[in-house]
Parts: structure tokens; C-alpha cells; sequence
């Protein structure tokens, strides 16, 4: 690798911290510091009553239309955007029937604020996870890693099986920034030829990946499938299936901007850890492709889709996974030492650690949105990706198990020794063919 012309990112120029990963470095916001905006903070705070009476509606209605321009920082835009993203998904879902329009109360000055973010018009798992955390105990604010010891600001139903379920992805984001900061040191040690350091990287990125599987089983401890199911999912639905406007040919949502004003439609996914970026990151930095050379049509849709997710990260999480993607990744730097073993297994043993966190997190998906319960078969390893049974939909609009099956493949599928070993067979057999040749 030529180490003078590839810059190794520093993740904290992209808001990455060292104990926090892709959370913010220091906890977030509960509540915006300017008065003016304590009728969205009121509401958002008495969302599950407000949601329970089905009063929702009306108060927002009735809400001024209140300026962004006195939102002073990125934080303040963070906050305002989880505050709002709450109302808006409880506005349209949170009814007997599902809101078409947005009133001009809540989309004017969320357009606002994710015109300034550069993200779509939705809630994102940033809005519901990284920047919606705090700690039970005030003064504890060293652990970022225990779901324990954190709960989120705001939910739809008060459920403490809601915010267990996004604690769980912020306790997972802690653990992944130490493989982060690790992952470019090894970055650099690997323009540097330094094979040792590589394989001391690997070793704990693999001791990483089993400490976030572990933090993924830890979800049955605290959010109940039922609950998931029946009470917290509805609320995480996009756009993409609503049937808008009274035409009704076009599916999205109508976002009325006000009375002299034209109103647009938006058609997004809904909040889904699709759109984490510590797992793309993985991906990105081992080398995992989800565009694989012989492609099939749900392959290409897989690749496709995750690509897509990054419109719904946070934009300098988008810029750190391009950054890094520029960079010559681990797969790459021991493809270059085929014959040392002990990089070889090192590589692979991490490639099985983030296969195993898929398998786990299938399993678990089959859990939490298998519409037909859980059951023996299904959550097996091998559960079939066209089995006509498991085709529910995540609430970022894939369909769930098919796509959940082939990431998980493609994860399988980077595995270096595999390529060797195929390697020196085709080796071996074009010397024979070249040896036929001769005689
Ligand atoms: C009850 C818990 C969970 C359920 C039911 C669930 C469900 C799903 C579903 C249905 C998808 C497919 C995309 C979509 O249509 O939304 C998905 C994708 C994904 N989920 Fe989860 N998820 C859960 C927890 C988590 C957690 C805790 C994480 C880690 C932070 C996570 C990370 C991912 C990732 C990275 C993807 C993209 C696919 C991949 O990279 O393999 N999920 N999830």
C-alpha cells in the first residue's frame, strides 16, 4: 500500500468519541434550553397519556407554528429533531386511523430542521437511539456500555420495554467505539507492513463483536416480543405504505406547509438499526461486501438498500463510512499475506464473530416479529429465506428474514481461508491443465 497518498480518518473529527462510539460524546440533550420551545418539549413529554386518550391530534393542531431560528447548535437540532420525529410518528400512527397530512404546526418546522440535518423527513434511529439516551443515576456518567444503567428520553408508550429496546443499540454503540479507535490504529500498522499489530487488532475486534452478541440476548431481559409487537413497532412505521392524498396514486405522507403554501409528499422508511453505522462500519472495515460478483436479485436489493440507509445517518456518521471506505480495508491488507496463517485466522476469526452477531440478530428478529409466534423451527440458524411464512416487513420496509439471510451470507462469504484454499485448487488444477498441455 502506498502510505503516503491514503489518509486514515480520525474518528473524532466526525463527532466519533472514544468511550461513546457513534453516540455523542457527551449525553444529549433532554430538553431544549430556550422556553419558547416548551410547548413541543410539554407535548413530547406527555406523549404516552396524550397518545392513550387519543388527545394527540388536537393539541398539535393547535400548537403555533413555532421558528427553528432560535435553535442555537447542533445539539439543539438534535434534540429538536427527536422531539418532533415522537410527535410526528405519534401524530400519524398513534390513532385508530393513520394521519395522511402533516399539519403545518409539526412540518413546517420539522422540514426546517431536516433541511438543515440533510435528512428526510422521518424519524431515524439516530432520533430514537443515539441522540435520545440518559442515565438513570445523574451522576453515572461513565458507563455508557450497560442498557442498565441508561434509559431513553422520550417513547411513545411509557412502556420500560420501549426504551429497553433502544438502550440496547446505545449499550451496543458504546461497546463498538473501543474496535473503532482500534480499527485505525491497525489501519495505520497495516500501511506500515506491521502484521503484528493487524493480528493483536483482530484478536479483540473478535473479543468485541462477542461482547455486542452478548448485549444483543440481553433485549429478552427487558422487552417482552408481545409488547414490541403490539405496542412499540406501529409506532416505528415509515411512509412508504401510506396511500396519500385523496387522488390517492401516489404513497407517502402530505406535509401541509400552510395556507399559501404548497404541500409535498414523502414517501421514507421508518426508523430501523439498518441505519446504524457501527455495523456498516464493520462491514466497511473488514471488508464484508453486500454487492457480491454473482449477484442474485434479493443480494442486489441487500446492497442496494444499506447503501440507502446511509441517507437516514446522521451526515458526519455518512462521511466517516465514506472516509474509511477510501482506505485500503483489513481484508485487503491480509489478502497481501496469504501464507501467514496466524493473519489469516485472525481475519476469519473476526469475519465468524460479526456472522455469528447476524445469526444472533436473526434469531432475534424472528422472535420479536415472527407474526406467527415463536417457534422451534424458526428460530433455528437455518431458517429458509424464501419460506413464504417469513416474509414480515421491517419497519425500515425490507423483507425482514430474505434480506436478514443474505447479509448474513455475505458476512459468511469474506472469509479469507475459504478463497485461499479455492485459490490454490484453481492453481493446481491450471498446472495440471497446463501439464496436459505439454504432453
Ligand atoms: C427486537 C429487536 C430487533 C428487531 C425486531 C430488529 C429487526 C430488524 C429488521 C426487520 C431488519 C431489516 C431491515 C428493516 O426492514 O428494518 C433489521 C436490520 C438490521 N438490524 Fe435489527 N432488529 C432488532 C434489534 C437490532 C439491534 C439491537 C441492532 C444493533 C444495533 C440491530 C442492527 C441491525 C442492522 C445492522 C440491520 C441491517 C442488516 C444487516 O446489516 O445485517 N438490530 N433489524
Amino acid at each position: 500500500m502506498a502510505a503516503a497518498s491514503v489518509s486514515i480518518p480520525d474518528p473524532e473529527q466526525y463527532g466519533i468519541g472514544a468511550k461513546t462510539g457513534f453516540l455523542p460524546p457527551n449525553p444529549p440533550l433532554t430538553t431544549l434550553p430556550s422556553t419558547y420551545y416548551a410547548p413541543w418539549e410539554d407535548i413530547a413529554n406527555n406523549l404516552p397519556l396524550l397518545v392513550r386518550e387519543q388527545r394527540l391530534r388536537k393539541v398539535i393542531r393547535k400548537l403555533p407554528v413555532l421558528e427553528t431560528n432560535r435553535l442555537q447548535s447542533r445539539q439543539e437540532y438534535e434534540r429538536a429533531h427527536t422531539v418532533l420525529s415522537f410527535l410526528l410518528h405519534a401524530y400519524v400512527w398513534g390513532d385508530e386511523d393513520v394521519a395522511t397530512v402533516v399539519p403545518p404546526p409539526l412540518s413546517i418546522p420539522f422540514t426546517r430542521i431536516c433541511q438543515v440535518l440533510d435528512l428526510p423527513t422521518v424519524a431515524i434511529y439516530a432520533s430514537v437511539v443515539l441522540w435520545n439516551f440518559t442515565f438513570i443515576d445523574k451522576s453515572d456518567h461513565l458507563d455508557f456500555s450497560d442498557p442498565a444503567k441508561l434509559r431513553s428520553s422520550l417513547t411513545f408508550t411509557g412502556l420500560p420495554d420501549e426504551s429497553w429496546f433502544y438502550m440496547i443499540s446505545a449499550a451496543i454503540e458504546a461497546r463498538g467505539a473501543p474496535i473503532i479507535f482500534d480499527v485505525m490504529q491497525a489501519l495505520q500498522a497495516a500501511l506500515k507492513d506491521d502484521c503484528c499489530r493487524v493480528i493483536e487488532t483482530l484478536h479483540r475486534y473478535r473479543t468485541g463483536l462477542k461482547d455486542i452478541a452478548c448485549l444483543f440476548d440481553r433485549m429478552y431481559e427487558g422487552c417482552s416480543p408481545e409488547h414490541f409487537c403490539d405496542s412499540i413497532r406501529p409506532f416505528l412505521s415509515g411512509w412508504t405504505k401510506i396511500r396519500g392524498g385523496s387522488t390517492g396514486e401516489v404513497d407517502g405522507l402530505r406535509f401541509d406547509m400552510g395556507n399559501s403554501r404548497t404541500s409535498y409528499m414523502a414517501s421514507s422508511y421508518g426508523p430501523s438499526n439498518a441505519q446504524c453505522s457501527l455495523i456498516q462500519f464493520f462491514d466497511v472495515s473488514l471488508g464484508v461486501s453486500h454487492r457480491p460478483k454473482h449477484q442474485t436479485e434479493v443480494s442486489q436489493h441487500a446492497g442496494d438498500y444499506l447503501h440507502d440507509m446511509r441517507k437516514y445517518m446522521p451526515i458526519y456518521h455518512r462521511k466517516f463510512l465514506e472516509h474509511v471506505e477510501n482506505v485500503p480495508n483489513l481484508r485487503h491488507f491480509v489478502q497481501l499475506h496469504p501464507n501467514n496463517s496466524e493473519l489469516v485466522s485472525a481475519y476469519d476469526s473476526a469475519i465468524a464473530g460479526l456472522t455469528e452477531l447476524r445469526d444472533r440478530h436473526l434469531r432475534m428478529v424472528l422472535r420479536y416479529i415472527n407474526i406467527e409466534g415463536p417457534d422451534e423451527k424458526s428460530q433455528g440458524a437455518g431458517a429458509e429465506a424464501d419460506d413464504p411464512v417469513r416474509v414480515a416487513e421491517g419497519t425500515g420496509g425490507t423483507q425482514a428474514v430474505p434480506f436478514l439471510t443474505e447479509t448474513r451470507a455475505h458476512t459468511t462469504n469474506a472469509k479469507i481461508d475459504k478463497t485461499i484454499q479455492m485459490a490454490n485448487t484453481n492453481d493446481r488444477s491450471k498446472n495440471r491443465r497446463g501439464k496436459y498441455c505439454m504432453l
